[in-house]
């Protein structure tokens, strides 16, 4: 039977507006072609997992309203089991608001809604019942993220913490972590105050900075520079796939997402994260989150293409 992969965190109706530079401070720029699509980190990544092939559980939170329902349903069009989303009773459903600039950049504001009001107690055990991988992400309270990992890594799955949007990690939680997937900027705040982690001469550091918690396998994504894979001693550099971006939003789910599948299917970390970061740049080609994400054989044909011009 194929893994099962779990999701935990936060679902969020995303209103996109195209603008042609972030506003500053103070600053009031014109926007067109808004458009509200499904997101939130958890949502996505399962998302992206599930459109590739995988069985996939999202875990979390949405209201009593339309938005819930529309996430759940798109959810559900992509083959993810939403049966352990809980509808909570008087609080809306997640919202982020993104801006997008022209090169694809994006600010986010996000209205925390449900996510910001579930917790353990209203996830039960068997949301982690036969789950290979357990995904999460920081969206979601806390401790609902240590509750999870505590619970799933007991459980024997594979843990994945996409410590997003950055906080303070407490150690319980880095204890119950099997592999980590951080950003550049991530990677220097888990580094401490003001450190920042150039490419592959911050893997040492953050090897050394994780050792104690039992983290030996972690990914750094570097935007442009390509990503940096480290299983233990090992350290694998990713080139990046070259493309033109028109929206960013959600490219790290969809890395995360198809790095959990391609973990659970067995992969080294090096190679699920070559095929996570062809797929996360798929998804920049095309406005959204999730209305961005490739399938099975879009993946498969970018990444034929990418070893081509690797070998040509
Ligand atoms: O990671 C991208 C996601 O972050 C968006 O879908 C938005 O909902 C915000 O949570
Ligand atoms: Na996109």
């Amino acid at each position: 039977m194929t893994e099962l992969i779990v999701m935990v965190g936060a679902l969020n109706a995303d209103l996109g507006i195209r603008v042609a530079k972030l506003p500053a401070p103070g600053e009031t720029v014109a926007g067109r072609d808004v458009e509200t699509s499904p997101g939130g980190k958890a949502s996505n990544q399962a998302v992206a997992a599930a459109r590739l092939g995988g069985r996939v559980r999202l875990v979390g939170a949405v209201g009593d309203d339309e938005a819930g329902r529309m996430l759940r349903d798109r959810a559900k069009a992509d083959g993810v089991d939403v049966a352990f989303v809980a509808v909570l009773p008087a609080v809306g459903t997640g919202q982020a608001i993104i801006p997008v600039d022209e090169a694809g950049e994006n600010a986010i504001i996000l209205i925390p809604g449900a996510n910001g009001a579930i917790s353990p107690g209203d996830i039960p055990d068997a949301a982690y019942d036969g789950a290979s991988v357990v995904c999460l992400s920081l969206e979601v309270p806390m401790e609902v993220v240590v509750n999870a990992a505590v619970r799933a890594y007991a459980a024997g799955a594979t843990v994945i913490l996409n410590p997003s949007p950055f906080r303070e990690l407490p150690d319980e939680l880095l204890d119950a972590v099997d592999v980590l997937v951080v950003n550049e900027l991530e990677a220097g705040q888990l580094l401490g105050p003001a450190q920042s982690f150039v490419a592959v001469d911050g893997a040492p550091a953050l090897r050394e900075a994780l050792a104690p918690h039992g983290v030996t396998r972690f990914v750094v994504t570097l935007g442009a520079q390509g990503s940096v894979a480290v299983d233990g001693p090992a350290a694998a550099q990713i080139e990046p796939s070259p493309v033109s971006a028109v929206d960013t939003t959600g490219a790290g789910d969809a890395f995360t997402g198809t790095l959990a599948l391609r973990l659970a299917a067995g992969d080294s970390l090096a190679d699920a994260a070559r095929q996570a970061s062809v797929s996360a740049a798929l998804s920049t080609t095309r406005r959204g989150a999730q209305a961005s994400y490739a399938d099975r054989d879009e993946l498969a044909r970018a990444i034929a293409g990418s070893e081509r011009s690797a070998a040509g």
